[in-house]
């Protein structure tokens, strides 16, 4: 039976929902990634970074937006344990300026996928996987990436079975 991994960064605090401003105690990603876990199993590993990102949604945009400006690699606080024994990773992040948030790309590059089967997810506010799906198989060396889920983020808390559905189907 494959060994599976669900990775993700999820923001909490002040975020964009709706329209509007909102502040979540729990990220949407992390939601989504908890959902497919309760599906179809595997070890949660959430991203941490160590310089956090601004709680105000306001400031946090600016963050992002220099970040990837910049092409950053924001340090993260630690790496998943034994990744090299997971053949299956649920790779989760929201959509930050039409991709993933640096730190994603800092935990990413680290590791050889040869042999490794990659299946995103991603909530936003609209625009979907945004260019994600083509980042990951541009950094995710070796590879095979499946086709990816996106969840509104408003919805994320109420998207278990279409969650479900697809993990199931994924794996
Ligand atoms: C820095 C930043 C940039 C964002 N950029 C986009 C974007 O380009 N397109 C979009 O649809 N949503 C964007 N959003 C909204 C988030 O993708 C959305 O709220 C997501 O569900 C947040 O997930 P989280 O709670 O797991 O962090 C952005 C949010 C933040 C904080």
């Amino acid at each position: 039976m494959a060994k599976i991994l669900i990775v993700y960064y999820s923001r909490k605090g002040e975020n964009y929902w709706n329209g509007g401003l909102k502040n979540i105690a729990k990220g949407n990603t992390e939601r989504v990634a908890e959902f497919i876990q309760k599906a179809v199993g595997g070890d949660l590993f959430e991203v941490d970074t160590v310089k956090p990102y601004s709680e105000s949604y306001m400031t946090c945009i600016e963050e992002a937006k220099a970040e990837l400006r910049a092409d950053a690699r924001p340090e993260i606080k630690a790496f998943p344990d034994n990744f090299e024994d997971y053949d299956t990773i649920f790779v989760g992040y929201p959509n930050w300026w039409g991709t993933m948030p640096m730190c994603m790309f800092t935990l990413l590059e680290k590791y050889d996928f040869t042999g490794k089967t990659i299946i995103p997810f991603c909530t936003n506010e609209g625009s979907g996987m945004g260019s994600s799906e083509r980042d990951l198989q541009k950094i995710c060396k070796g590879a095979v990436l499946k086709k990816g889920l996106s969840i509104h983020g408003a919805e994320a808390e109420n998207s278990e079975s279409k969650v479900a559905l697809w993990a199931k189907k994924s794996v």
